[in-house]
């Protein structure tokens, strides 16, 4: 052991980092090992270069400059290369066929949401309680049940989430979703560093202050932990992407997948149409042939108030990050372990000073690296953008109550809207004040609400449908 520390710590001190075993003598041999363990996991000379800044050197005047509206299939256009009827049966096909899997990235800290447990166990069901993970089984399960075939889940969580989303399944009985169907696996993480100084921010006498590497660290991930193959093994081409914290997404969604296997895509996104030009989403679009997304942040005004003759914004594909992937595409994409660049994010890290005291920061003080799924859009030769109703897609939770949008209440509303409105075009009357919410075990869509409830019908309390 001592051996390898000496050229540990010979590494550290090369890159300015020696503060890092500033209390390893002070330090148990478990507590030794573990400080040891984050050394050694972590690439110096990265760190030093992305801190330098000479890994992002983006032009993101030019690439406003040139960016375009991407080819998209757009909701109401009588001129798209296939029908929706078409894109859903290709789907339901595909998915009977077994050939379909879900990926939910579930890793994040959810500091705006101020929840000190993983976003996922989080209540968000407007008459049942039901959590984000519960929602999303459900919906996997009503996919599943369906079209009669297992369709595993793929939960990303990451060290700041692993142990609490394992427990919670496990208490949860996996949330009805069978051993093989339920696979979770852990994303890496990146170490935080001071801002002003490029030092690498210590968590405690024993352990760096380390964060998740981003939802793009998924395809390290899922390569490192043998996934990809196993996925493989059985049968299944492609991965059905979503995030934890927008329970209105349909899992495995037939017409999403029907539209990326008729257009042979490599990589498809669904957008929805940003309400106004600065909308704070990201921007898809096209560059020079290839699909790119441009952060609200990162586009230059010219570019996001650009429009048609007919007064549309010409960059109008707002990112809501969900996904259909090639497996084969992943498979090319993790062979290159550098083929997803980092961003940089100015956060607030608690971290320890020289005297071994926590200091919690009142301002951004450090500097997070994260990778991002979307920038594997540009290394597709063949992707596919699709239009979502905002409504029938998108209601994240990301902010805590009281903030201006994407709160607790915002989804929820959202989710009862969704419901009443398949009630009503069922047929049935419901109370204006009564909140109605429907389990996919129950009817996935509209369709299935009128095939189960018939008028009249008037519903004057808060009614859960399961
Ligand atoms: P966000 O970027 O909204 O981050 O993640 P967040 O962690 O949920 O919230 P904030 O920014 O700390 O408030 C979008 C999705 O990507 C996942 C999240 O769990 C969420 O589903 N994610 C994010 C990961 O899986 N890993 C990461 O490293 C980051």
């Amino acid at each position: 052991m001592q051996d390898a520390v000496e050229k540990w710590m010979a590494i550290v001190q090369k890159h300015g980092q020696s503060h890092v075993f500033q209390f390893w003598n002070r330090l148990s041999a478990e507590e030794q090992q573990q400080l040891a363990k984050q050394v050694q996991s972590i690439d110096f000379s990265q760190l030093a270069s992305l801190f330098e800044g000479s890994e992002e050197s983006v032009d993101w005047s030019e690439l406003s400059n040139k960016a375009q509206a991407p080819d998209a299939i757009r909701l109401n256009d009588p001129n798209v290369a296939f029908s929706a009827k078409d894109a859903f049966d290709c789907g339901e096909q595909a998915i009977r066929q077994g050939k379909l899997g879900m990926i939910l990235v579930a890793g994040g800290q959810g500091t705006r949401l101020g929840f000190d447990q993983p976003k996922g166990v989080f209540r968000i069901g407007p008459v049942s309680n039901r959590s984000l993970f519960s929602m999303h089984a459900d919906s996997l399960r009503a996919a599943t049940r369906r079209y009669g075939v297992s369709i595993p889940m793929f939960v990303m969580t990451s060290p700041a989430t692993d142990a609490q989303t394992r427990e919670y399944f496990a208490q949860n009985r996996n949330l009805g979703l069978s051993e093989e169907d339920l696979v979770t696996f852990c994303q890496g993480t990146m170490p935080a560093m001071d801002a002003a100084s490029g030092k690498v921010l210590m968590e405690s006498p024993s352990s760096i202050a380390l964060s998740p590497d981003g939802h793009g660290g998924i395809v390290a991930a899922l390569d490192r932990q043998g996934i990809l193959q196993s996925a493989a093994a059985r049968g299944i081409e492609h991965f059905f992407y979503a995030q934890v914290d927008n329970p209105l997404v349909r899992a495995c969604d037939p017409t999403l997948i029907g539209y990326h296997l008729l257009s042979r895509s490599q990589m498809t996104t669904q957008v929805v149409s940003k309400r106004f030009a600065k909308e704070k989403v990201g921007n898809v679009v096209s560059i020079d042939g290839r699909t790119h997304i441009i952060e609200y942040s990162d586009l230059t005004e010219e570019a996001a108030q650009r429009t048609h003759p007919d007064g549309g914004l010409q960059l109008w594909a707002g990112n809501i990050a969900i996904h259909v992937l090639e497996r084969s595409f992943l498979q090319q994409a993790a062979q290159k372990s550098d083929c997803l660049p980092f961003h940089r994010a100015m956060k607030s890290v608690p971290f320890l000073d020289h005297s071994g005291d926590v200091v919690k920061p009142k301002a951004p003080n450090a500097i997070k690296f994260e990778r991002f799924v979307f920038d594997l859009l540009p290394l597709a030769e063949r992707s596919i953008v699709v239009e979502g109703n905002p409504a029938e897609v998108f209601a994240p939770v990301k902010n805590a109550e009281g903030s201006a949008t994407d709160t607790p209440t915002t989804t929820r509303n959202a989710l009862v809207q969704q419901h009443r409105q398949w009630l009503e075009q069922a047929g049935i009357s419901i109370e204006e004040n009564a909140k109605v919410e429907i389990n996919p075990n129950w009817a996935l869509d509209a369709e299935e609400v009128r095939q189960k409830i018939q008028p009249p019908f008037h519903i004057q309390v808060d009614t859960y449908f399961a």
